[in-house]
This record gives C-alpha cells, structure tokens and sequence, in this order.
C-alpha cells in the first residue's frame, strides 16, 4: 500500500486562507525533504498563481486529466522543489461535464494514483463550496481549516 499522504485542505468559505496554508505547508514538507505534489483544484487558479504560472498561458491543466483523461500535467521544481499540477478557469465546468459520467468522483483519485508513488505529500487546494465530488470518498484525509485567522 501507498505510504503517499493525500490531504484536501478546504472550507467552504472563500478567502480563508486555503491557499495560503496549501502552499505554506507544502514549502515546510519541502524544506524537510519531503517530496511534495500540489494539486491546484480551484477554477480560480490562485494556487498556479501563487506558485508561478500564468493560468491563461497554460495548455494543460488538471481539468484535461479528470475530464479527458489526459496524463496529469505537473510542473516540477517550481519553488523548493515542489510540483505544481495547474489549474485554470476551465475547470469550472467540469462537473457538468462529467455529471452523466460514471464513477466520476474517483477521477482524481484515478489520476493521482498513477503519480503518487512519486510523493511523500500531495496537498489539494480546494475551492470554496461545498460541490466538489472529486474531492469527497477519495483522499486520505481532508481537511477542514479554520475560518478565522
Ligand atoms: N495568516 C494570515 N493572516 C492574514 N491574512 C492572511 C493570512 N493567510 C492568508 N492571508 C491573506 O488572505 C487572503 C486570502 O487567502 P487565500 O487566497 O489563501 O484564501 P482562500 O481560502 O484560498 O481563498 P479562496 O476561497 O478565494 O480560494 C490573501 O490575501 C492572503 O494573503
Ligand atoms: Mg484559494
């Protein structure tokens, strides 16, 4: 079995610092010499942002891998050593364009399998609401953080 810890670090509120967190504690695991993948999950791209990346200048994203099945795209050695898969607006609609889709909330869990081993951590920045069927059933641990600062 897998020793890779899968964590989805989400609140439902927006501006809570889910972001923040995911990428603070994916640089501290990184210092330590963990080997860290972060998986940008919010449409709005902050975490891509955040880590370097134009959102708008990208081809690929995690979007293409759960909807089309494409290979996960991931970004190596972006800041410390941590990868980066990215995210853009286009992920926005894909749970309506999976909603007749058999099993799709397992389409991240599928994805990340076939890269996991790869990784100590792989920190999952969530967006805020409470939809994200690719999220819930799949991960390790999920967690919830504070609303207040
Ligand atoms: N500990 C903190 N104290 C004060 N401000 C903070 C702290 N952590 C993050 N922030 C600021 O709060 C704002 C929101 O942070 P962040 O983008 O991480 O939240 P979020 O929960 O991911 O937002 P969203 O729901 O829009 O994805 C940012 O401007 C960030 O710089
Ligand atoms: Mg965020």
């Amino acid at each position: 079995m897998s020793k890779t810890r899968i964590i989805a670090l989400f609140n439902q509120s927006g501006g809570v610092a889910k972001t923040t967190l995911t990428q603070n504690l994916g640089y501290h695991l990184a210092l330590k010499k963990r080997r860290v993948l972060l998986v940008d999950m919010d449409p709005q791209a902050s975490l891509t942002t955040f880590m370097g990346l134009e959102p708008d200048e990208l081809n690929q994203t995690i979007q293409q891998a759960i909807v089309d099945n494409k290979p996960l795209p991931i970004h190596s050695e972006l800041i410390h050593g941590m990868a980066l898969v990215p995210a853009d607006i286009n992920l926005a609609a894909s749970e309506m364009q999976l909603s007749g889709a058999i099993a799709r909330e397992y389409r991240l869990k599928n994805a990340l399998a076939t890269v996991q081993d790869k990784y100590d951590f792989i920190l999952i920045d969530c967006p805020p609401s409470l939809q994200g069927c690719f999220i819930r059933s799949n991960q390790d641990f999920v967690k919830s953080i504070s609303q207040k600062f």
